[in-house]
């Protein structure tokens, strides 16, 4: 049995996520697990919420809560979220939890012995307003170079001119708008990465050939750039404290402990059930990890720290790391052509979804539409032209077709006698020919494609049915019209087997309507096609199951462009 560790991005604590951040780790994430665990192979799946930070402070100081309390408020509800859309990570965990505090200062620790970090003392603004530093991205004014007068002091929105905080003019404090700021020296902790780069190049070049090209891409964009050493602290309250003399009132910047709470929350899991879990078995290649391969799955923005800075800071432990194996990057989807903001609440978030449509809908919808290799843009008249065509009007009309006309002419049984023939030898050398596509695309993570094969396997069973036209069959020869209908029934569970990596419920729902609830743990290859299509025993009970999917109609278009805006 391999052995597949398999990571999502952590989701900012700050707020339900939209359907871009779903799609761009947590659901392909889920996907690619599923597939796994079907095809019997032992898979851990950790996700967490991503708890430190200047956005979390202010948005509890905003909702009027301490940041733990806060935390613990969101937390759960992105939970909610998690659940609703049937997420099955192994270990939904917080970066606030102890085993990542513990663990980030042992990295810490580790890399300050081995002379990877550094001390060093820069000038930073500090706003007597608001009685702290100020990262950055919280000072605000006009840019010098077009005159924009609400330029951040990393950079200008508008002309996207990278800045200094004292380049702006009239600068003042994002959080209290207050302009009584002054330049301070500040001590802060910095990861030589610089002396890292050869170390990180050299495990690049012998990694990424397994990556996607959007991933080892944007790594070697950084490597040629040259790396710079990074700041790894922050003058904040909530976070990990940096336990050194010099440091009160300093943690460390979520950046740095976010990546190895993917450790942590495999701790934070193993700590669950320590007779039975370990999480160095997953981590340490000497305790166990050499034989894991891992795979992470994340937005185009989060690429260069999982490609760079996340090895960095493990290479410098010197301790035996199970490294990232490969690295699934993700385009955007757009909504609208524009951003999904979580800020601006722009776009559609995983909450008000699902009271939309199950989540089966929204699943197939986003794999089928994925960001992969360029953006993709959400729209009410895609998403409605997507669901009616592929799972009202392909998928589940076949089995509702199948399963009608099979109880209606022999019972809720599956039909007895007759024999296979020529169309029978033809749908399974396509299915076969479908399979063995689809689970290659899977297993290479490329979603897009492999949802493209699932719609062409699921027309097999359309076609099939207007090939045989059972429903004259039976009227001109009945025991042909019941092998016919038992072909289609054994389709319909081969469809809900091979389907449910991406729509669990909808697979969950038509196994349990052939009598076989549990099927879709194995999974039905290329060279199972043909038997698969025999497996269910004639005379086994069934029932047809409630409409699996309900058309979106013009007006939930007209209804939901409305309340989300178009
Ligand atoms: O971009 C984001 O949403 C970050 N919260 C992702 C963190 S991934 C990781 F490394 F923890
Ligand atoms: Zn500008």
């Amino acid at each position: 049995m391999a052995r597949h560790l398999i990571t999502s991005a952590l989701p900012y604590i700050n707020g339900v996520k939209h359907l871009g951040n779903l799609v761009g780790s947590m659901l392909p994430s889920d996907v690619y697990a599923r597939y796994l665990r079907q095809t019997g192979n032992e898979v851990l799946l950790i996700c967490a919420t991503d708890e430190h930070g200047t956005p979390a402070e202010l948005a509890a100081r905003d909702a009027g809560l301490s940041v733990a309390e806060f935390c613990r408020q969101q937390h759960a509800r992105q939970r909610v979220t998690v659940d609703g859309f049937q997420l099955s990570f192994d270990h939904f965990g917080r970066s606030s939890s102890p085993q990542n505090h513990e663990l980030t200062k042992q990295f810490a620790a580790d890399l300050t012995a081995n002379g990877y970090i550094e001390e060093r003392v820069t000038d930073q603004v500090y706003s007597l307003d608001d009685d702290r530093f100020l990262p950055d991205r919280y000072i605000i004014g006009t840019c010098p170079n077009c005159g924009y007068t609400a330029a951040r002091g990393d950079q200008c929105e508008n002309c996207t001119k990278l800045l200094d905080p004292t380049d702006l003019i009239d600068p003042r404090s994002a959080i209290s708008g207050g302009t009584r700021l002054e330049v301070r020296p500040t001590r802060h902790l910095y990861l030589l990465q610089s002396k890292l780069a050869p170390e990180i190049r050299q495990w690049v070049d012998k990694t990424s050939p397994q990556w996607p090209l959007l991933s080892s891409s944007i790594a070697y964009k950084w490597l040629d750039e040259g790396l710079g050493d990074r700041s790894i602290t922050r003058d904040l309250e909530w976070g990990v404290p940096v336990d050194r003399p010099g440091f009160e009132g300093k943690v460390f910047y979520v950046w740095f402990d976010a990546p190895i709470e993917y450790i942590a929350a495999t701790a934070e899991w193993a700590d669950l059930d320590p007779a039975n879990r370990s999480w160095e078995r997953w981590w340490l290649t000497d305790r166990g990890a050499a034989d894991v391969t891992y795979t992470e799955f994340m937005a185009k923005d989060n690429i260069p720290f999982h490609t760079i800075n996340f090895p960095a800071s493990e290479l410098g432990t010197r301790e035996p790391w199970r490294l990232v194996d490969v690295v699934k990057g993700f385009n955007w989807l757009t909504y609208y052509g524009g951003k999904f903001s979580t800020s601006q609440h722009r776009g559609v978030f995983m909450d008000a979804a699902l009271e939309l449509c199950p989540s089966d809908v929204w699943r197939w919808f986003l794999i089928a539409n994925a960001p992969e290799t360029s953006d993709a843009d959400f729209t009410w008249e895609l998403f409605q032209a997507v669901v009616n065509k592929d799972l009202a009007g392909n998928l589940g009309n076949f089995v509702n077709r199948t399963l009608t006309l099979a109880t209606r002419h022999f019972g809720e049984v599956v039909p007895a006698g007759g024999e296979a023939g020529e169309a029978e030898a033809a749908l399974a050398r396509d299915l076969s020919a479908g399979l063995a596509a689809y689970t290659a695309n899977v297993a290479d993570l490329q979603f897009r494609k492999a949802a493209n094969q699932l719609r062409s396997i699921w027309s097999l069973g359309n076609a099939y049915l207007e090939r045989t036209a059972p429903w004259k069959q039976v009227k001109a020869d009945r025991s042909a019209a019941a092998a016919t209908l038992r072909t289609a029934v054994n389709l319909a569970r081969i469809f809900a087997v091979v389907s449910a990596p991406i729509i669990p419920s909808t697979a969950g729902c038509i196994l349990e309507a052939l009598g076989r609830p549990g099927d879709e743990r194995a999974w039905i290859g290329p060279e199972d096609a043909e038997a698969a299509l025999t497996a269910l025993s004639p005379g086994s009970p069934l029932t047809v199951p409630p409409i699996l999917f309900a058309k979106v109609a013009d007006e939930d278009v007209a209804a939901w462009r409305l309340r989300f805006g178009a």
